[in-house]
This record gives structure tokens, C-alpha cells and sequence, in this order.
């Protein structure tokens, strides 16, 4: 749709006219938007000078939730452990970890935590690096993929990564584990919890974490950050109509507004095939040319695809794997609440609950629709930050990308892989399973 009409008016007058548009792209590159030319936008968009349309703060507000995504789906922050010995990362499985993988997944992270990419376009005298891993090369100009990230030091970060173990429950500060109960809580998890969170040794140097993934419409948990993921798109610039590889479905050309993935895709490939330009030209060369070779001769993540239970990508729908999140191992997780990939659900003990549905009996137990982040307290009985009796920010799960639905196989009421529910646990059960929760 175009701008003028999207935008639609306010008191019956247009926020934006065509002629205003115009005016305000006046002398803005077609697809590559430089850092200077997008303050001017913004400068002309609230002018009052003639020609102009003077928006107010409500009105520019408007208009960027028009041209940009919404960032409506906030997620917690994964824990560091195991990262470097996962077979996907991110919390639908988005990245994979062979070969170069951490490499781009590190350099697309800085983009989406506002590195700046300082982009300008230019016409090609030597075939270049960047413009060859994006398919640029039929373009009358390609783009410099100018930016502030650092891939030395991301690569540096990576290999402190793979020393990282998850820590163990500290049972002089928080309780000592009583082993007859984590004992029963060991059976309790072997059959409702095992098949889809694998037991690993978080002492062992050769672990492999391998992810499970299950669909959104099996699994139940909020669906906004998965769905963005496959549904946000936005303008590709210079990508338009370059040709990009799809892991499972083969090959598929850019379009003018194309899925957000497949940008970040290219961007990424970009950004890691330029050299820094802060540093001399022989050794940023060498300096990128150690990385990209480490980067494949010391990974030893598998070449696999997903394991688990979701919808495979098709021709016509190449990005529905996406629509799922990954389980894996436990190991450390007593210490890193609030629970589930939104974070909704502020303790181990509340997980296992189900989520109260309008036709439940009001005495059940269930998990809370509001609970308070912020404090560093540890609560250790249900095992999470404390989340009620203190002044913290409130968060609640009724909004769409804070729900806290779904993933209730303590609760008897998400069926296993198989397709069997199981029971739901009795309050005895769930201590049991608590305390076994606290050795991995
Ligand atoms: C069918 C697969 C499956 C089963 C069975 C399963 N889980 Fe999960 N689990 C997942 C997935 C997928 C996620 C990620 C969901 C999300 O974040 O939306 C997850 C997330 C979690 C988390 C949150 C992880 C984090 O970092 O916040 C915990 C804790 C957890 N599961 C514990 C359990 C326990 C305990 C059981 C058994 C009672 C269990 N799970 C059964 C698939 C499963």
C-alpha cells in the first residue's frame, strides 16, 4: 500500500499527501538510505516550512509504526551455557551453529542491538567479498556494508563461550537437595519431561545440546515472537531481486518487501565479509580472512536439520519450521527465572501449574496473570526470583507477546509427542520434580 493511504488522516486531514512524500524523499537514495539522510527525513517530516507536513510527535509516531515493525514481542534473555555446544540457538531455532553460523548469529545479534550499519552504496571496479556471499553481483552498484561491529572481538566472545558450564544448585546457600524426593522427582521427569529436554553432563567438553522443537499450535506458549519472526517483512533495498538460499526449500529471489528474515540474512552475510575499516588494509584483511577460516575449521557442530515436532518449510511457505520454540537441557535452569521464552511464568513451581481458563473452579492453583520483576531476591522453595511482596515492575500476561498459556505437561493438559496427555501432577509430585530440577 502506498504511504500516503497507509498512514490514513487525522481529523479528516491526511497525515501525510503524496506531494508532501515527494517532498520529503527529495534527493533520498532509492535503496540505500544513509544514517544523514535519514535524520533529514525526520527534520523535513516535522517542518512546518511549506511543502512540508509538520507532523506532530502523535502523527511521526503513527507513521513509523507504518514503515517499521512493532517490537511487540519482548523475549528473556537465553542463558550463555551450552550456546557454543547447541546444534540451533534462538528461541525458535532460528540460527543454526555449524560452520560459520555463530559468526553470523553473533553479527545479526549486534544489528538488532543497534550497531550501526553506516551503509553507502558505490559501483564495483574489483569483484568484492561481500557483494559475491549476497548475490549483488548483477547490480550496477553494491553496498560497502560499513558498520561498528566488531568480528574479531565477537569471535573472541564466541570462544569464551565454550568454556562456559551451567553452574550447580549452591546447597550450603539455599538448602541442601533432599535426595529421596529428587529421587521420585527423577521418574516424574523421565516421563514427562525427558523427551523433549535431554539430560546432558554439564562437566562433559564434548557435549552436544541438541534442540527439540515443538510447533506453536502444539506447544500453546505465546505465539507473537515466532510469528513476527516469519510474518514481519519490510523494503529490501539493494537486495531487491538478488537471489538467496533457503535452507531446506532451495533457492528464492528477494522481493521489493520481503520477509525480515531474509534481509537479516543478507545483511549478515554482508557485514561479516567486510573488513574493518578502522584498520589498516593489509591486516584487516588478514584479520578477517583468520576469522572466517577458524570459524569453519574449529566448529565442530553437525551439519543436521531440526529435531522435534513442527511444520516442516515447503515452496510456498519456506519459513513455517520457524513457527515453533525449542526445548533443550535443563542443565542450570534453577537459576534463570522468569521461565518460558517470554519470560511469563516467574517460577519453576508455577510452570508446572496450569494456566487458569475462564471456566476453572476459582480455589485451583494456577499460574500467576500478574506477578513483579526486578529483584534479585532467590526464592528458593519454588525456585525462581521473588515475584510478589516488593515494590518491582509489574508484568502482566494478558497482553499478546506476555501470555503465559501453553506448555502444560505438568498440568495434564499438553499432550507429549506422542499425543498422550498425561495426568496432571498432585501438589506432592510437583515438590518431588522441583527437587530434581535443582540438581541439573
Ligand atoms: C513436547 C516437548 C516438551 C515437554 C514434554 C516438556 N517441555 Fe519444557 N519446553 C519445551 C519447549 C519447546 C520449551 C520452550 C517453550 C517457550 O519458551 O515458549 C520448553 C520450556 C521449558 C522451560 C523454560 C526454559 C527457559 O529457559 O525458560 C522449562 C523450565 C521447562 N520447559 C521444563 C519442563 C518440565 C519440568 C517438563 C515436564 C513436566 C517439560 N518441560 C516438558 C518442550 C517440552
Amino acid at each position: 500500500m502506498k504511504l500516503a493511504t497507509a498512514t490514513g488522516t487525522v481529523n479528516g486531514r491526511p497525515i501525510l499527501s503524496d506531494a508532501e512524500i515527494k517532498n520529503v524523499l527529495d534527493g533520498i537514495g532509492e535503496n540505500i538510505i544513509t544514517d544523514k539522510q535519514f535524520s533529514k527525513v525526520l527534520e523535513r517530516l516535522i517542518s512546518t516550512e511549506p511543502g512540508y507536513p509538520g507532523l506532530t510527535q502523535r502523527e511521526l509516531l503513527r507513521v513509523r509504526d507504518v514503515v517499521f515493525n512493532e517490537t511487540n514481542a519482548p523475549v528473556s534473555y537465553p542463558f550463555l551455557w551450552d550456546i557454543a555446544q547447541s546444534d540451533y540457538v534462538q528461541w525458535n531455532g532460528i540460527a543454526h551453529n555449524y560452520g560459520p553460523g555463530p559468526l553470523g548469529r553473533n553479527a545479526g545479534e549486534v544489528i538488532g542491538v543497534f550497531g550501526t550499519l553506516d551503509w553507502t552504496s558505490y559501483k564495483p571496479k574489483l569483484p568484492s567479498l561481500s557483494a559475491f556471499l549476497t548475490n549483488e553481483k548483477n547490480k550496477n552498484e553494491v553496498i560497502n556494508f560499513k558498520s561498528s561491529i566488531d568480528i574479531t572481538n565477537l569471535h573472541r566472545l564466541e570462544s569464551h563461550l565454550k568454556t562456559l558450564k551451567s553452574p550447580e544448585w549452591p546447597q550450603e546457600i539455599l538448602g541442601e537437595i533432599d535426595q529421596e524426593k529428587a529421587t521420585r522427582g527423577q521418574l516424574i521427569y523421565a516421563r514427562y519431561c525427558q523427551s523433549c529436554h535431554e539430560v546432558v553432563d554439564r562437566n562433559n567438553w564434548d557435549r552436544l545440546i541438541v534442540a527439540d522443537m515443538s510447533s506453536i499450535d502444539l506447544i500453546k506458549t505465546d505465539e507473537a515472537m515466532a510469528e513476527n519472526g516469519v510474518q514481519y517483512s519490510g523494503k529490501s533495498g539493494n537486495f531487491k531481486h538478488t537471489v538467496q538460499s533457503v535452507d531446506s526449500t532451495g533457492k528464492v529471489i528477494i522481493e521489493e518487501n520481503a520477509p525480515v528474515a531474509q534481509i537479516l540474512t543478507s545483511a549478515t552475510k554482508g557485514v561479516i565479509a567486510t573488513p574493518d575499516p578502522d584498520k589498516m588494509f593489509i591486516r584487516r584483511w588478514l584479520d578477517l580472512l583468520y576469522i572466517l577460516v577458524m570459524s569453519l575449521t574449529e566448529n565442530d557442530i553437525p551439519n543436521t536439520i531440526k529435531n522435534g515436532n513442527y511444520k516442516p518449510d515447503t515452496m510456498s511457505n519456506p519459513y513455517d519450521s520457524l513457527l515453533a520454540y525449542k526445548g533443550r537441557s535443563l542443565n542450570g535452569i534453577w537459576a534463570t527465572a522468569p521461565y518460558l521464552h517470554n519470560g511469563s511464568v516467574p517460577t519453576l513451581y508455577d510452570l508446572l501449574l496450569p494456566k487458569k481458563q475462564p471456566d476453572d473452579p476459582e480455589s485451583g492453583e494456577y499460574r500467576p496473570d500478574r506477578f513483579m520483576v526486578g529483584s534479585r531476591a532467590f526464592d528458593p522453595v519454588k525456585v525462581g526470583f521473588r515475584s510478589e511482596g516488593y515494590n518491582g515492575t509489574p508484568f502482566t500476561t494478558s497482553r499478546r507477546g506476555d501470555k503465559n498459556t501453553g506448555h502444560e505437561y505438568g498440568a495434564g493438559r499438553t499432550p507429549q509427542k506422542n499425543g498422550e496427555t498425561l495426568r496432571a501432577l498432585t501438589e506432592s509430585q510437583r515438590w518431588d520434580l522441583i527437587e530434581y530440577l535443582k540438581t541439573l
